[in-house]
């Protein structure tokens, strides 16, 4: 009998092994696997920070929101932190009412358990620690939950003791206990913190790239559609240069900015001599304290009762440090012919492409007007109707999603295939081409003005979703050339 078997176990062995290839291969078990809240991709080992593992990440409803410190209990000794971090979007990332009104529409029209899938990622980067204790709640303030209310804290991004990838948000949480008031051990840059008030640990995630890459690259829990890059974009450019001595990380753009200090690609990036902790509770004095205003190209933070004029500042220095306008070329400028003219718009300061992240949402644009001697407008392409709907030719950076139908959407869960993607690339450049007729009676020279603007979302979105509440969404002017274009003789 064994002899008979032997032989045919082997055989099912080795089909057993070629199937489960096949299926590796196909993608379909990392589908499986994928829905088990996995990252959404994984780093060679040989790129990986040393807390970067292959360990089931923290899921839903396993660890009490009670075990978390409120801010406040942080700000105690770390003031100025506290005070960076509590204006920022990571503040309001679940609170945010763009963000709530969004999430709402794709609750109620959720239509399978796909869908209603990926409204649950939507919980894991907007509230990991709402997702992470199972409670959250959808919209209305005042927001019952502690941890949903102050969506991505302290204790949240401090309590990270591994992830285990990219995307996805696939971190692995060690928190203390707050309620028995032990803090557990705090992760960091630091290796000689005094441990007088809480337990310290140095962790090389913190330092890197790969621990903004958890969020910032996300997947479509259903179509794996990859709808959010920045950690991708980041990683393929030219400031990942594979030397750590040389590599620009999230961080140092991101968190060595200061009022009056952009620190992007084309500033300099100063260390932040200071403290970390008050004197008085033990904290050292340092060369240099990372920042955590968390800046990117979003100037009106919504969720705030109030705006914030430095924030407004910190991100239009951070635009304005971003990118350049160039006009290259324009053909000779003749009454009664086309005139023709190229523009260059370089990517100077952003680690990413411009825009990255919501791509689908915000949007950089070329404003292009020529006028005639007479101030007549001669040519306009990029400006706005009275709804914040921008022309038909204009030059816009964004992205565009396709559902399942092939039809745009802007409904992230319906996301499906990208129709469109014109954007800058890292320290990339592109070239816009421009054509018009120059009318017969125009009177020379012309003035040709280029304006590259951007806003985190177009006016009439946040009409769409926020109706009579919605703010006026700034925009704000990122760089811009102009030219005198007459006969050439
Ligand atoms: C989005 C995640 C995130 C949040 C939220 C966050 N931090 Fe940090 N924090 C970091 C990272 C990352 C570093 C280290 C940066 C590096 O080394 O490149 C850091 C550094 C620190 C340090 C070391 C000193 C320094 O700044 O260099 C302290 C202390 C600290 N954070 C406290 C806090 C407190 C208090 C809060 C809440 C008010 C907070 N953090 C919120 C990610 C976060
Ligand atoms: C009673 C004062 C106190 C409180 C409260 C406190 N810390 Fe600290 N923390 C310190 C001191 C002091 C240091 C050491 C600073 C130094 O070395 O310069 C420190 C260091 C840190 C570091 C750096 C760790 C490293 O290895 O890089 C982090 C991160 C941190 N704290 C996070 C937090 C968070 C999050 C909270 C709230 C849950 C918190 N702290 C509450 C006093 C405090
Ligand atoms: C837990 C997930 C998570 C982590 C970790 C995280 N972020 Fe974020 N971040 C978000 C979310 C969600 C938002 C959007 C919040 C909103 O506007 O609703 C955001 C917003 C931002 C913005 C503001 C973008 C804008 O339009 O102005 C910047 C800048 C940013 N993050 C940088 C970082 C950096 C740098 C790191 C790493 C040190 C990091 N983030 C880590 C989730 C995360
Ligand atoms: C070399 C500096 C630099 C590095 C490195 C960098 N950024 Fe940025 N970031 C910028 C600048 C400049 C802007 C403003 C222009 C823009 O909005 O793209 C920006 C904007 C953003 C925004 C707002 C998105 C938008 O376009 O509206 C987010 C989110 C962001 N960065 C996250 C990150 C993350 C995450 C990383 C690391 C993976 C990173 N950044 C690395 C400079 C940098
Ligand atoms: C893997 C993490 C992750 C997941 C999952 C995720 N987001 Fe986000 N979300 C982000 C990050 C990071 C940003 C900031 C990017 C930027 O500023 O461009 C963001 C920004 C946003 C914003 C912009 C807020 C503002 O005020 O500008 C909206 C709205 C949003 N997300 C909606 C959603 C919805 C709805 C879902 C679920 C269908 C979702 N997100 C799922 C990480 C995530």
């Amino acid at each position: 009998m064994n002899g008979q078997r032997n032989p045919f176990n082997i055989k099912a062995t080795v089909v057993f092994c070629l199937l489960l290839a096949g299926l590796v291969l196909s993608g379909i078990a990392v589908e499986l696997y994928a829905q088990e809240w996995a990252p959404s991709w994984q780093l060679p080992r040989r790129d990986r920070p040393a807390n970067m593992v292959d360990e089931p990440i923290t899921g839903l409803g396993e660890i009490p929101e009670s075990r978390f410190f409120s801010p406040l209990i942080c700000s105690a000794c770390h003031t100025d932190i506290f005070k960076q971090w509590k204006g920022s979007t990571h503040a309001y990332a679940w609170a945010d009412p763009l963000f709530q009104a969004l999430y709402k529409k794709g609750r109620d029209e959720a239509k399978d358990d796909e869908q209603n899938a990926v409204m649950d990622s939507c919980v894991r980067c907007h509230t990991p620690v709402g997702f992470t204790s199972g409670k959250w709640e959808c919209g209305q303030a005042p927001i019952p939950s502690e941890a949903s209310r102050q969506s991505i804290f302290c204790d949240f991004c401090h309590s990270i003791k591994a992830t285990a990838g990219i995307g996805n948000a696939p971190f692995i949480l060690d928190p203390g206990d707050a309620d028995k008031m032990d803090f557990g051990t705090k992760r960091g840059p630091f290796d000689d913190c005094p441990e007088t008030n809480h337990k310290t640990e140095y962790s090389e995630l913190h330092t890197r790239s790969e621990f903004c890459g958890t969020c910032h690259d996300v997947s479509h829990a259903g179509s794996r559609l990859a709808v959010e890059q920045t950690y991708t974009e980041w990683r393929l450019g030219p400031y990942n240069t594979g030397n750590p001595e040389t590599t620009v990380h999230c961080q140092d753009c991101h968190m060595r900015q200061r009022p009056g200090v952009p620190a992007t690609g084309s500033t300099e990036r100063p260390d932040n001599p200071g403290f970390a902790a008050t004197k008085i509770v033990g904290g050292l004095e340092r060369p240099h304290i990372w920042t955590h205003y968390f800046v990117g190209g979003t100037s009106l933070v919504l969720g705030p009762s109030a705006p914030d004029p430095e924030r407004q500042k910190m991100a239009e220095e951070r635009l304005k440090n971003a990118a350049t306008v160039e006009i290259l070329t324009a053909s000779t400028v003749k009454p009664g012919e086309i005139l023709r003219a190229r523009i260059l718009v370089e990517n100077v300061g952003a680690g990413h492409y411009i825009p990255t992240g919501l791509t689908e949402v915000r949007q950089a644009w070329l404003e292009v007007t020529v006028i005639d001697a007479d101030g007549k407008k001669v040519y306009h392409s990029g400006y706005l109707d009275g709804e914040g709907h921008l022309d038909e030719d204009a030059v816009v950076y964004h992205t565009v999603f396709g559902d399942k139908d092939g039809k745009p959407t802007l409904d992230v869960w319906e996301a499906d295939h990208i129709i469109s993607d014109h954007r800058i690339p890292t320290k990339g450049q592109m070239v816009e081409k421009y054509a018009f007729l120059v009318p017969g009676d125009t009177k020379l020279p012309l003035q040709l003005k280029a304006v590259l603007h951007y806003r985190s979302a177009p006016q009439w979105l946040a009409v769409a979703l926020l109706g009579d509440k919605a703010p006026t969404i700034p925009i704000v002017d990122m760089a811009e050339a102009s030219a005198t274009l007459d006969v050439q003789k």
